[in-house]
């Protein structure tokens, strides 16, 4: 089966968040004294979950990625996973992780059945790292990264997202880390998500970074792999891993958009910046397969076209990527 959006777009990964909680405070996604977190009673189960992500699989979902918050931190993810891994249909399971856990967790994800996992690592110097972070141990999450290879993942692609003034000092440093080293870094446009005034002062585009790095280095252009998520990837000439850049404000790839998400909460949505989400509870308590088919099907059919963020006279709001999962 296969789903498909009202304007085309084959609709085949599925971004599930199983908790809003984070073992981090970064300043460009949660206020300091942190997010108002949702009651233990109004976080998913693992069986619902595992419903709702059989349903999609059904449904014509083929990829799923485990986000949070930091989905490492819930209790009993390495079971949950096992499960998750084993539904017929489901070609692809990856997780996006800020890493503090994975020493402890690489090698039960491993066994799992987890694909690939995603990092976030925004700067290779320790004391920025532990400013963008709010108290963030960087070797830690180095260490994690270790964990993961010598478990038997391929390497994980690592995010960072660049902020004028605050680590764009650091791209050149990231870039040459895969010169020797099979790791894939992607840059990530800052996205206003916490509603903070002024976030401009911030943007660095993709294009620019980029033009740093092509200052430098030759770059080539790399083909998009299965199941490719928003990253444009390139290499230098000779390099063993990749450089992607996911242009998350100023770019269009909302075109090839294949996702929906669901929250850790219950709520389905159709876009990452839209205010549009649809409450699953009523079909989970008691659940309601066929239902939650329906609504999931509803979700991609009204997906929006695309975001508007670089819109002019955007009305900024507050969408709290902890518990959407970016
Ligand atoms: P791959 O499956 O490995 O391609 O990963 P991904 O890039 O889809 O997921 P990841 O969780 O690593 O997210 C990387 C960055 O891309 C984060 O900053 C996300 O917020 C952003 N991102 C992911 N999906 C979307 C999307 O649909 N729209 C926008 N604007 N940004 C997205
Ligand atoms: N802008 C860009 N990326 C963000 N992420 C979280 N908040 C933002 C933001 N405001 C990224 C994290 C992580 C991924 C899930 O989303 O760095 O890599
Ligand atoms: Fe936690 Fe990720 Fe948000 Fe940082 S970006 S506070 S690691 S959920
Ligand atoms: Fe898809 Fe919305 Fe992201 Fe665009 S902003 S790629 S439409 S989820």
């Amino acid at each position: 089966m296969q789903l498909t959006d009202s304007i085309g777009r084959n609709i085949n990964y599925l971004r599930l968040s199983i908790t809003d909680r984070c073992n981090m405070r970064c300043f460009y996604c949660m206020p300091e004294d942190g997010i108002n977190k949702k009651e233990h009673s109004s976080i998913l189960s693992y069986e619902e979950l595992l419903l709702i992500a059989e349903i999609a699989v059904e449904l014509g979902i083929e990829k799923i990625r485990i986000t949070g918050g930091e989905p490492l931190v819930r209790s009993g993810i390495v079971s949950f996973l096992e499960k998750l891994a084993k539904i017929d249909g489901l070609r692809h399971l990856a997780l996006t992780t800020n890493g503090l856990e994975l020493s402890r967790l690489a090698d039960g994800l491993h066994k799992a059945g987890v694909q690939r996992l995603n990092v976030s690592i925004d700067s290779l110097n320790a004391q920025t790292f532990s400013v963008i972070t709010r108290g963030g141990d960087l070797k830690k999450v180095l260490e994690g990264l270790d964990a993961a290879e010598k478990a038997g993942f391929q390497p994980p692609k690592i995010n960072c997202v660049i902020m004028r003034g605050v680590n764009d000092s650091e791209i050149l440093d990231f870039a040459e880390m895969t010169l020797s080293h099979g790791n894939s870094i992607r840059f990530i446009e800052y996205m206003p998500a916490i509603k903070e005034a002024d976030w401009q002062r911030y943007s660095i585009s993709g294009s620019e970074i980029m033009e740093r790095i092509a200052m430098r280095y030759t770059l080539e252009t790399m083909d998009k792999g299965a199941f490719a998520g928003p990253s444009r990837d390139f290499k230098i000439v000779g390099a063993e891993g990749s450089i992607g850049v996911i242009t998350a404000v100023s770019g269009h790839f909302c075109s090839d958009c294949n996702r929906i998400r669901v929250t850790s909460g219950g709520e389905a949505k159709g876009c990452l910046f839209s205010d549009e989400k649809t409450d699953l509870l009523p079909y989970l308590r008691p659940s309601n397969s066929e239902r939650l088919a329906e609504v999931l099907q509803k979700i991609v059919s009204t997906k929006p076209e695309r975001h508007s963020i670089s819109d002019v006279g955007y009305n900024h709001r507050n969408f709290t990527m902890s518990q959407v999962g970016g």
